[in-house]
């Protein structure tokens, strides 16, 4: 299938939950940048990711496209949150989809890899789109805003036990911080980014103590 994928450009990396099982079927989600690049997807995973294990194992995935904030939040920092229930499965994989996500996901499956330091490069055939239902939202600050502090959030929870990355966890909490004050002056406080926000900077404090 190598068709236009409606609301992709070419070589620019969008951001998606990527949903996986592993090989006893448990499902996984979690977000990861995407890119479209001659007529395949890109997925970058780290080495130390579930996505990346399940990709090896089961080489399928699903790409779950959505502008959910709290989809964003809870596959990034509250996996546990998932239930089965939340997940479905399609008829052409064994990777299942985000039932959010319903009609606006592609399922795709791996043609290659390779490994490039920390992370390893997938790249996948398409093997069935449905955007059929994908509704993008209305540009906000709040949301640009949200995805990096879920971005730093993520490295923060990784690097949390590793005492030689002190100084970037400090780095990392000061852009977290810069982007808070963003969601600060474009939202109000009953807002849903600022409820999210104050989900996610208990859930830093917590691992931060
Ligand atoms: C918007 C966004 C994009 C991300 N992109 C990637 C990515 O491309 N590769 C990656 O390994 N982690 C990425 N992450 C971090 C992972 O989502 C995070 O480490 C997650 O815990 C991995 O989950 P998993 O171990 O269940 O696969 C991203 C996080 C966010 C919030």
């Amino acid at each position: 299938m190598s068709e236009k994928l409606p609301f992709f450009d070419e070589e620019v990396l969008y951001e998606v939950i990527v949903s996986t099982v592993d090989d006893t079927k448990q499902p996984n989600a979690a977000p990861m940048g995407v890119r479209y690049s001659n007529g395949q997807l890109i997925l970058q995973p780290y080495l130390t990711s579930t996505t990346y294990q399940n990709l090896l194992t089961n080489k399928e995935a699903v790409i779950n496209v959505t502008t959910s904030p709290e989809l964003f939040v809870k596959a990034a920092l509250f996996q546990e949150e998932f239930n089965a229930e939340d997940f479905l499965t399609s008829l052409v994989s064994s990777a299942p989809f985000l039932k959010a996500c319903a009609h606006s996901f592609i399922v795709v499956r791996v043609s290659s890899f390779s490994i490039d330091d920390l992370k390893a490069r997938f790249l996948c055939e398409i093997v069935r789109v449905d955007l059929s239902e994908f509704r993008p939202r209305l540009y906000t600050r709040a949301f640009s805003s949200l995805i990096e502090i879920l971005i730093h959030a993520t490295r923060v929870l990784a690097f949390q036990r590793d005492k030689d990355k002190e100084s970037e966890v400090s780095r990392l909490l000061e852009l977290i911080d810069y982007h808070q004050k963003i969601i600060g002056r474009v939202t109000s406080k009953n807002s849903m980014y600022q409820i999210l926000m104050r989900k996610i900077n208990s859930k830093i404090n917590q691992v931060r103590v």
